[in-house]
């Protein structure tokens, strides 16, 4: 059998798991493989965690460069977050020539062109599965079981903090704040839950997953992102007397005059396969032309189902440097350049809600001003509130509507006095 030695960079959650996973399984995995995957050394800035995890003292160290410059290791498996040290350290080691294992999501979204070019510089080999969607093999299955499709279109629930928020406001009628609290007191949340509160997660992750599926450089930077912080219980009620599900979706597709890449709360069909997606899972719809629809679900995160991916990815690279099949640059590099749009310029339909005084004449105001901006109304529906206020809520579904019209639309519609607080919008999303 062959022997590949690898070098671990980090053992915080996920490392944990792939030390775990390659203790339990060395064996299964050189049957199934022909290859018997190694670990030479771990690294650490943190002793403890050596002791924690019953560390054999002569893999551990506290110092990265004796894995990265350690001859006999050919794949480093790199689990530092983070994009400066975790930067620094994976072009140091491609320059080294090794192969390079990752789940650093935020690493590759903001670095990527520059760690691809590098590796194929060097023609090191780069895993990156764990990166979206935590176990659910969709890297591969973009880049090989669908390598004959053209893929048009991809939407996913790529972080599972804000879906077992929404699944928690849903279910249980909770506000955004009570949901959040107990997301983190049961260990789904970060105690700091900006980066997946606010989008910022789940745009690394469609930024990584759009620049596979199209073959394009998506630029990180252009990608419009909406978090759900600002989500009222009242809106995931009124849009399931709609039939809608509130989701935070990732989304890109591809279009005549380029590309849209975007993340945003979204409402979907109970019937859409992804409104049954729940808790803390991850679920990723491609549309591809000869397949058509397909659907990818499971656990994006966690110690277990990352490592599953990791080590997925190590005994890949580890087959083809033993195999010696030729290094296949392409797999790194984008044979397309296509343009990637505003999101003024996306066109879907919409969820409104306002606060206005129940007055005669002020929905037909409303209504004036959606058309001028050529939006067309499909329903409306006026709720009743327990309380004795002066507005009530307002809540509108629209045909089709550019989002720049809309845009102008809501601004004015908030500058009517009869009309209180800033207005909701909501993107509804079919398909
Ligand atoms: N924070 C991520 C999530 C997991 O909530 O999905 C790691 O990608």
């Amino acid at each position: 059998m062959k022997n590949v030695k690898i070098g671990i960079l980090g053992i915080g959650t996920v490392g944990a798991g792939v030390y775990e996973l390659l203790n339990k399984h060395r064996n299964v995995i050189g049957k199934k493989s022909g290859i018997d995957i190694e670990i030479k050394r771990i690294a650490d800035k943190d002793t403890d965690r050596s002791k924690l995890l019953n560390i054999p003292s002569e893999l551990f160290t506290t110092d990265a460069d004796e894995i990265i410059s350690d001859p006999d290791i050919q794949i480093v498996v790199q689990l530092i977050g983070g994009t400066t040290v975790s930067r620094e350290l994976m072009l140091k080691a491609i320059r080294n020539k090794k192969n390079i294992v990752t789940a650093n999501k935020a690493l590759l979204a903001e670095h990527g062109v520059e760690i691809f070019n590098a590796a194929v510089k060097e023609e090191m080999e780069l895993g990156y599965e764990a990166s979206v969607g935590g176990g659910i093999p969709i890297i591969k299955t973009i880049k090989e079981a669908l390598v004959g499709n053209q893929i048009d279109k991809v939407i996913g629930i790529v972080n599972g903090t804000t879906n077992f928020i929404l699944t928690k406001m849903t279910r249980e009628s909770l506000s955004f704040d009570e949901a959040l609290k107990t997301a983190q007191e049961l260990g789904f949340a970060e105690a700091d839950p900006h980066l997946d509160i606010s989008g910022g997660d789940a745009c690394h992750k469609i930024t990584i997953l759009s620049s596979i599926a199209f073959h394009s450089m998506v630029d990180m930077s252009k990608v419009y992102v909406e978090g759900i912080e600002g989500i009222n219980k009242k809106d995931i009620q009124y849009a399931d007397e709609f039939g809608f599900v509130l989701k935070l979706l990732a989304i890109a597709e591809r279009r005549d005059d380029g590309m849209l890449v975007r993340v945003h709360p979204s409402l979907i069909s109970k019937e859409n396969p992804l409104a049954a997606i729940s808790w803390e899972d991850n679920a990723i719809m491609l549309y591809s032309d000869f397949l058509g629809k397909s659907m990818y679900y499971g656990k994006g995160a966690g110690a277990k189902p990352t490592a599953s991916a990791v080590v997925g990815d190590i005994t890949d690279i580890a087959l083809r440097i033993t195999s010696k099949t030729e290094y296949n640059k392409n797999s790194y590099s984008f044979y397309q350049n296509l343009r990637q749009n505003d999101f003024d310029t996306s066109r879907t339909k919409y969820y409104f809600r306002f606060s206005a005084l129940d007055k005669p004449g002020i929905l037909s105001k409303i209504a004036g001003i959606l058309g001028k901006n050529s939006i067309s109304i499909a329903s409306v529906i006026q709720k009743e509130t327990e309380e004795e206020f002066e507005h009530v809520p307002l809540v509108m579904l629209t045909h089709e509507a550019l989002e720049s019209d809309t845009r102008k639309a809501l601004i004015e519609i908030d500058k009517l006095s009869e009309v209180e607080g800033k207005s909701i919008v909501i993107r509804v999303i079919e398909g």
